[in-house]
């Protein structure tokens, strides 16, 4: 499968992406990486693994439509089967959902549907929960609302502030985001009348609780 990644900023779930592609018989490939904004350090980390990466910037353009369709000119271009999001922070236009409805997907840091939009982690500490996370998600018209693909939690530690819990869920993300892509690119995963279908195997003993039970 031919994925194009589309940034804002630093990169690091895209990094973890590229060092998942790296890796023998990963079924998906990164064939290009498009920043919206010049100078994003996500862009040395796909020149670094030999990806092709450019910038479009939003500023150059006259609107959100004509910044997407040059978006998905140039991923078309590179033959892109499936699309992620990773820390691209611009939101997108309905006519880009309806174009690649099915083919896009997106990390958010939180456990969905709590928590869309920004400074989640900030919020998660304002509703007091007691577990936070991430979500990889299909990508519809609603933000941060399309059908989820997988999750991961972590714990909400006394003492945490919104620096260092973020920095917990962001070692979840880089988990996350390649196993859901696997998912994903192996057929295991598809998304039919806005559901998603999984028929990968799970161990349903597994479970997370926090705090920890005693037995
Ligand atoms: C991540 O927390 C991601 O979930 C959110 O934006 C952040 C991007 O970080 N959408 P990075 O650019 O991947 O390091």
């Amino acid at each position: 499968m031919k994925v194009g990644v589309l940034i804002s900023g630093r990169g690091s779930n895209l990094k973890s992406l590229l060092d998942a592609c790296a890796t023998p018989d990963f079924p998906a490939q990164i064939v290009t990486v498009i920043s919206n904004r010049p100078g994003a350090g996500g862009l040395d980390h796909a020149r670094a693994a030999g990806v092709a990466a450019e910038t479009i910037d939003h500023k150059d353009f006259n609107g959100r439509e004509a910044f997407e369709a040059e978006v998905t000119k140039a991923l078309e271009a590179a033959g892109v089967d499936l699309l992620c999001l990773a820390g691209f922070m611009r939101v997108v236009s309905a006519g880009f959902v309806r174009h690649w409805q099915g083919r896009m997907i997106n990390i958010h840091p939180s456990l969905l549907p709590l928590f869309p939009g920004l400074d989640t982690h900030a919020r998660a500490l304002e509703a007091g929960v007691r577990l936070h996370g991430c979500s990889v998600h299909y990508v519809n018209e609603e933000v941060d609302g399309g059908p989820i693909i997988g999750q991961a939690a972590v714990p909400v530690l006394p003492g945490d502030d919104p620096a260092g819990l973020a920095a917990r869920v962001l070692t979840a993300e880089h988990r996350l985001y390649p196993a859901c892509l696997r998912l994903v690119a192996e057929g295991k995963v598809r998304c039919r009348d806005g559901r998603v279908a999984i028929s990968a195997d799970f161990d349903p003993s597994e479970r997370l609780f926090s705090p920890p039970l005693e037995d």
